[in-house]
């Protein structure tokens, strides 16, 4: 997407050849600083810290990761070191696992002299089906946008609601949540984003605005209590989410929060669809709620915020106080039954294993 008129996405690989370039999330939406990447312990702390973020883009990262890590050593032994190393960075995304998975089944049958040009092909074309799986998730969900505008009076708008950041910096480029919006935006169809400011790390109101701002699509950043609120006043069309991993019977998992935006679209009848790439899907497991890990961050994200000074410093403050415990779990589960329907590269499905796997046969574990 554009950034100033410039077409960027969130991570590429530079001119020389071998060092990858980000966007640094973290500085966003004070300051655009774009980090270079040069071996496998910078792409985990990039990671790690969220100067990346989004599962798809951590998936990305990841690959590239392990193209660095070659680089340097391309033996055996340094493959399952860099796996090892990248894997533990985040538990929840399963596209982090899907795409180290993927450079490790292209590496493994290469003799180590080829495994860098290897490395780097497959990383990049990972990136590649990114972009290209988020453009098929942009048109799917777009017919969901349409058939919504065809029922608006002449001056309405489609009022779009969205959790975190599913948005082209969550992935390469796009977004999840965000592309069937994008391209709704783009053919000229009048549409509105509730961005939830997505506390304690703010991916709503710093990130999703800051990109929605630039491609110039209307929005309105709300604090996360208030979904409801609009919901109930018949003020939102659909919820799109994003998710960083589905199981096989449709449960999601995404950004904490995403749980109670979903119960309060079943209680107004409100549509609510998850936008998802393939290698979000964990056919692994079934249960979301007893399955899937869901991180735990450190106290200073809730305790702390930062923000620009009105004049110009980029200050933290802390706003609880000091002896206060605090829980700060990333991510929750939303059940299948509260999801309308998945919007994938292959279509809007419904939330269940018979059609999830009928439309990723290639991707189903026989048990
Ligand atoms: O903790 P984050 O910022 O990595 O969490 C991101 C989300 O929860 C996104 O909504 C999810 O990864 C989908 S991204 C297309």
């Amino acid at each position: 997407m554009k950034v100033d008129g410039i077409h960027t996405r969130s991570i590429w690989l530079q001119p020389d050849g071998w060092t990858v370039a980000a966007i640094d999330q973290r500085r966003l939406p004070h300051e655009y600083v774009i980090a270079t990447l040069t071996n496998c312990d910078r792409a985990a702390d990039a990671i790690r810290s969220m100067l990346v973020r989004g599962a798809p883009l951590i998936g990305a990262t990841a690959a590239y990761g392990i193209a660095l890590a070659m680089r340097e050593d391309a033996s055996d032994a340094a493959l399952d070191q860099a796996y090892a190393k990248l894997i533990a960075t985040r538990p929840t995304a399963i596209n982090l696992k899907w795409a180290l998975d993927e450079m490790r089944r292209a590496l493994v049958p290469v003799k180590p002299a080829d495994r860098v040009v290897a490395a780097y092909r497959r990383a990049a074309e990972i990136a590649e089906e990114d972009v290209a799986i988020n453009q098929a998730i942009g048109a799917n969900g777009l017919k969901l946008i349409e058939a919504i505008a065809a029922t608006k009076k002449p001056g309405e708008r489609v009022n779009v609601l969205t959790h975190c950041n599913a948005g082209w910096l969550a992935t390469v480029d796009w977004g999840t949540a965000t592309a069937p919006i994008y391209q709704a935006f783009d053919k000229g169809i009048p549409i509105h984003v509730y961005a939830d400011e997505t506390r304690p790390r703010n991916q709503g109101a710093s990130l999703t605005a800051w990109e929605l701002g630039h491609h110039g699509v209307d929005h309105t950043v709300i604090p996360d209590n208030t979904g409801g609120h609009l919901m109930q006043h018949g003020m939102v069309d659909l919820c799109i989410v994003g998710t960083d991993r589905v199981t096989a019977d449709g449960d999601v998992c995404n950004k904490i929060g995403t749980y109670l935006k979903a119960l309060a679209a079943a209680d107004n009848k409100v549509p609510f669809y998850v936008a998802l790439p393939s290698p979000t899907i964990d056919f692994t497991i079934h249960d979301g709620v007893k399955e899937i890990p869901i991180e735990q961050r450190e106290a200073a994200e809730v305790t702390d915020m930062t923000g620009r000074t009105a004049d110009g410093r980029i200050e933290t403050v802390r706003i609880v106080p000091q002896g206060s415990n605090v829980a700060n779990y990333g991510f929750d589960v939303t059940p299948s039954r509260l999801v309308t329907g998945l919007i994938t590269e292959r279509g809007v499905l419904k939330p269940d294993r018979a059609s999830l796997a009928a439309a990723f046969p290639e991707r189903v574990v026989r048990e």
